[in-house]
């Protein structure tokens, strides 16, 4: 058996963030809007997350998007930080971008790879994968460079690709494959809201988990937990966690065996 740790949406702050001015300060302003805009806080309930999750002894933490609030570099090295601070060693750690990420700069993940999270590349680049005894983490991204009025996602052909020819190697039988990611698969009820927060061309991935009964899928960006079946009477494969930087649970806990993930406990915020 493997056990994951899921946290996501941690939304960092830079600690200074109150001397922002212009377009900076509105963007902020607009994206913490209805939420704490306090740095500190946001900060511990990361790092309490974080602990949480080492101390489950779970193989494997997935991180799984919305790192930051807007992707500005101090908060990728706010980022670094808090894991640092956590005690979790990087090759037990799989980061993906969200779409608060990129509302500074399309490549500032990317760069944030190769700069203060360079530790975490190896698991988390495009293209990375962590073999564990039972699972198969596959960190796909969804983040594409937004206006901050859109939330929407999308995942590169080739990416899609990628996971089913792995999803379906027989070298991997018997492994639960696990998309990491940000944006959930599937569509919004309301096409309008889909444009605005949905996964955009989602058929290709829906066709994958149609065909292929050992991808899962485990996401964020709903700010709720999840468990979904991709049809009727069917174990579910679809998983979404709350958000750290709103949710009373902070970590999701998944164990792995014989192809099938089950979610086991949440585990809640210290009081
Ligand atoms: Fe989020
Ligand atoms: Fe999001």
């Amino acid at each position: 058996m493997t056990r994951i740790a899921q946290v996501t949406d941690l939304h960092l702050l830079e600690d200074r963030h109150d001397s922002r001015s212009g377009m900076e300060l509105w963007r902020l302003r607009y994206l913490t809007f209805g939420r704490s805009p306090c740095a500190r806080r946001r900060r511990e309930r990361a790092l309490d997350a974080l602990v949480r999750a080492r101390m489950t002894d779970a193989d494997h933490v997935i991180v799984t998007g919305d790192l930051t609030e807007d992707g500005v570099s101090a908060q990728f090295e706010a980022l670094a930080e808090v894991l640092s601070e956590s005690k979790l060693s990087p090759e037990r750690v799989t980061l993906v971008p969200g779409n608060h990420d990129l509302y500074d700069d399309g490549r500032a993940f990317a760069r944030a790879l190769e700069g203060p999270l360079r530790a975490y590349a190896r698991t988390s680049r495009p293209g990375a994968m962590t073999e564990l005894r039972d699972v198969l983490i596959v960190p796909i991204s969804t983040a594409v460079p937004l206006p901050v009025t859109r939330s929407s996602g999308l995942i590169e052909q080739g990416a899609v690709e990628r996971l089913g020819r792995l999803a379906e190697d027989p070298h991997f039988a018997w492994k639960v494959v696990l998309s990491a990611q940000h944006h959930p698969p599937g569509k919004h009820a309301i096409a309008a809201w889909h444009w605005i927060d949905g996964l955009q061309a989602p058929e290709a991935m829906d066709a994958l988990l149609a065909r292929c009964e050992r991808l899962h899928v485990a996401h964020g960006h709903a700010h709720r937990s999840e468990n979904r079946s991709i049809r009727a009477g069917a174990s579910p494969r679809v998983f979404g966690a709350e958000a750290v930087v709103d949710g009373e649970t902070t970590v999701r806990l998944y164990r792995a065996t014989h192809g099938r993930l089950v979610p086991e406990t949440d585990v809640a915020l210290a009081a």
